[in-house]
């Protein structure tokens, strides 16, 4: 069993900031650094530090090798990137002092993917292996597609979310991933119970995970339910907590563990990514989640 993700790779400038600049307003940084991440990045670290067979496939635009070369010594498998002359997707961060970030994306190379690509990339995968998905990449619906006709179980990360996900036929989705501000622009609604119900009665089959920031997180699957309390931590940077939740829960749900200790071990590791600044750096390891988790 393996997991194939289709991502995003960015490179971050992070701006220390007082508050985020606001319309017309200019405001001078306190600090300035580069960062490696992009959602589909950080997600593929988090798997593999949580101990998971990931693949990545996506593009490597200009500017883009230090991405590939990072998920290869995190022992992600990049056989499936395929180089692009775009520039390479990028993100503008700005970071408060209490850690929270609004972020601005430059899409570059991660809207280059082909039909081709994603169809020769399936063609090594099939039914016991898992597709995870967010939207930083072009063909988001046609990789989902694919990936549900070859047999994959299909994760959608539908994040950052705009119209395009309503082009996602939803109903081959088997395990929906989203934080609470994705609810509300999905649902109507963050509240978890009203989320699932309006979830479920559209998608039947799906299985959902809602994270909520520090009032924690909550899952249902095949009729379980699960409310995991948020562990607590002194943010720096809440930039890939999410993508560190992702990583570390699908690793545990792959290998078959119950549903409430895949929630405690993401919870667990995504407070600890938050203590530390950037989005791919961020990621703890193995070790360090099992430590905090004793
Ligand atoms: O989820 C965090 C990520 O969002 C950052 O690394 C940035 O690249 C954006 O994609």
């Amino acid at each position: 069993m393996k997991i194939l993700n289709f991502g995003s790779m960015n490179l971050d400038t992070v701006y220390q900031v007082a508050h985020f600049v606001g319309p017309g307003e200019t405001i001078s940084a306190e600090a300035v650094s580069v960062h490696l991440g992009g959602k589909g990045l950080n997600q593929s670290i988090a798997l593999a530090r949580a101990g998971a067979p990931v693949y990545h496939a996506g593009c490597v635009g200009r500017g883009g090798e230090t991405l590939s070369e990072l998920l290869r010594e995190n022992g992600v498998h990049t056989e499936y990137l395929r180089p692009c002359g775009d520039m390479q997707g990028s993100a503008m961060i700005q970071v408060t002092p209490d850690g929270e970030n609004c972020i601005l994306l430059y899409g570059g190379s991660n809207q280059c993917l082909t039909e081709e690509q994603i169809r020769t990339t399936l063609e090594d995968f099939g039914p016991g292996d898992w597709l995870l998905v967010q939207n930083e990449t072009n063909l988001l619906a046609e990789i989902v597609r694919q990936g549900a006709a070859r047999g994959l179980t299909v994760v959608l990360n539908p994040s950052p979310f705009d119209e395009k996900i309503r082009t996602v036929d939803l109903s081959l989705v088997s395990w929906l991933l989203i934080n609470e501000v994705e609810a509300f622009q999905l649902c109507g609604s963050s509240d978890p119970d009203t989320v699932r119900a309006y979830l479920h009665a559209r998608y039947p089959s799906m299985n959902l995970v809602l994270t909520l920031g520090t009032d924690g997180s909550a899952a249902y699957a095949g009729g379980v339910s699960v409310r995991q309390a948020a562990f607590h931590a002194e943010a720096v940077d809440t930039t890939g907590a999410g993508d560190t939740f992702t990583g570390y829960f699908l690793t545990s749900l792959m290998r078959g563990e119950p549903l409430a200790d895949c929630m405690r071990t993401a919870s667990c590791a995504s407070a600890l990514s938050v203590t530390r600044p950037g989005a791919a750096d961020s990621v703890p390891t193995r070790e360090e989640v099992d430590r905090c988790l004793i």
